[in-house]
């Protein structure tokens, strides 16, 4: 069978890549199968619940409806797809080196059922040379003997959960595909749902420029999170250098400083980037320093907050705002919130957490803003917070997202 001329997108992986990625496929004119292996989620898409901040209920709801969009555990289903994107997670193994067991999990089962003339193409993050070393191979070995003509491409997401700017369509794309067969068919689709497709070489060059992307990102936060502890050392407001240097109109780009690195991308790509680079004989010392300096901030951040306790307390009651990685989603996966809280609670702290988009975390709920407290930190400045109702209460606080300016109560990072 050949699916090609259908225009039916299958999508392997329903989370924060997948979902929009399915909606915005819908908006372009695409019926989507959206496959996911967690049978509990793909019941609440089915339900018209949504997983993901980004994707409103109503949106799913009248994809649903209008049956151009369905969940399913049924991977055969993308038998009758002519585009197939993998969207499912790349994380660390316990040695913090990749795991690709979900992403080979993933083509594994859909290889047998591949149509003949399909585009697969991984958007999941992963170092260079996992389509063709990975994905290929898995889906030349499986896939059956009437799907001859199987197309590849390489189109790492970038979407940025919780950005209303940034989104799906008005965020180009890169594609590095294996052929030039592959390349067209890998342009047609984006382009049917992205404002901008850009062609690069080959799939590893894309692979490694979604590397670079989050490792920039990764290694400036490093040096504004180390610069940070030698202008409080120094006496001086950090964020009115930033803002400072930000009027120089070339060469500066403000990054600000926090608790650490959180979610799946920022403390995980760039390690997919060292363990290629020690695969390769090469050492990527500067980005294990700036790994290693942002995993030392929720340690920093506790000791200031103590710091600011008064001497005959012996537990102080801590309250930490905001436990998401970052702003206006409730995703804590890698927040370095957890490792404040562990050390805090070292140090014979009371913790207690407030955040309006995480019910529950760790095994705790989320206490209410007005929790006694002899020290707030504000971790993460989640929409709707009324972060100034804190300081008539007169308490110390730790204000981690500069949110709180020139308050007398309130001690920067
Ligand atoms: N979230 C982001 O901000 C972001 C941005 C750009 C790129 N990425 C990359 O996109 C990929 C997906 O990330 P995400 O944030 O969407 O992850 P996610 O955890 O939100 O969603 C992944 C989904 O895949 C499903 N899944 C896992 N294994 C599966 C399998 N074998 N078959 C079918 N479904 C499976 C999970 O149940 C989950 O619903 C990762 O490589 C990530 O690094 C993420």
């Amino acid at each position: 069978m050949s699916a090609q001329r259908s225009k039916i997108l299958a999508i392997i992986g329903q989370g924060y890549v997948g979902l929009p990625l399915a909606m915005a496929a819908v908006d372009a004119g695409w019926t989507v199968i959206g496959i996911d292996n967690f049978a509990a989620k793909v019941e609440q898409i089915n339900g018209g619940s949504s997983p993901v901040e980004d994707i409103s209920d109503t949106q799913l709801q009248a994809a649903i409806s209008k049956s151009v969009y369905t969940a399913t555990t049924d991977f055969s289903l993308v038998s009758r797809a002519s585009v197939i994107t993998i969207c499912v997670p790349t994380p660390l193994d316990d040695k913090r080196e990749p795991d690709l067991t979900l992403l080979r999990n993933a083509v594994t089962a859909i290889a047998p059922y591949i149509s003949n003339e399909t585009l697969v193409v991984s958007e999941s993050t992963s170092y260079p040379g996992t389509l063709r070393d990975i994905v290929i191979p898995i889906i030349n070995q499986n896939k059956s003997k009437d799907s001859k003509s199987v197309h590849f491409a390489s189109a790492p997401e970038r979407v940025n959960p919780g950005d209303a700017i940034w989104n799906q369509k008005n965020t180009p794309r890169l594609i590095g595909a294996i052929d030039q067969e592959s390349q067209e068919r890998a342009l047609d689709f984006y382009e049917s749902i992205c404002g901008a497709a850009i062609s690069v070489s080959t799939p590893e060059v894309a692979e490694a420029a979604k590397l670079l992307e989050n490792t920039f990102r990764l290694v400036n936060i490093a040096l504004i999170n180390e610069f940070t502890q030698l202008c409080s050392a120094g006496g001086i407001n950090v964020h009115e250098v930033i803002d400072a240097a930000s009027s120089k109109p070339y060469g500066f780009m403000p990054f600000r400083p926090g608790v650490g690195v959180g979610g799946h991308c920022i403390p995980v790509d760039p390690l997919y980037l060292t363990w290629w680079a020690r695969q390769n004989g090469s050492k990527a010392a500067f980005i294990e320093s700036a790994d290693s300096i942002n995993h030392a901030m929720p340690k920093y951040v506790a000791e200031r907050a103590l710091s600011m306790v008064g001497e005959n307390i012996k537990n102080p009651k801590i309250l930490i705002i905001g436990v998401a990685y970052k702003p206006g989603v409730g995703d804590v996966r890698e927040t370095p919130v957890s490792e404040l809280r562990a050390h805090l609670m070292a140090k014979g702290a009371e913790v207690a957490w407030h955040d309006p988009l995480v019910p529950i975390w760790e095994g705790t709920n989320s206490v209410g803003l007005e929790w006694e407290c002899d020290v707030a930190i504000i971790a993460t400045n989640q929409p709707g917070m009324k972060l100034t109702e804190l300081i008539s209460k007169g308490i110390q606080i730790l204000d981690c997202t500069n949110s709180l300016n020139g308050q007398k109560s309130v001690s920067s990072l």
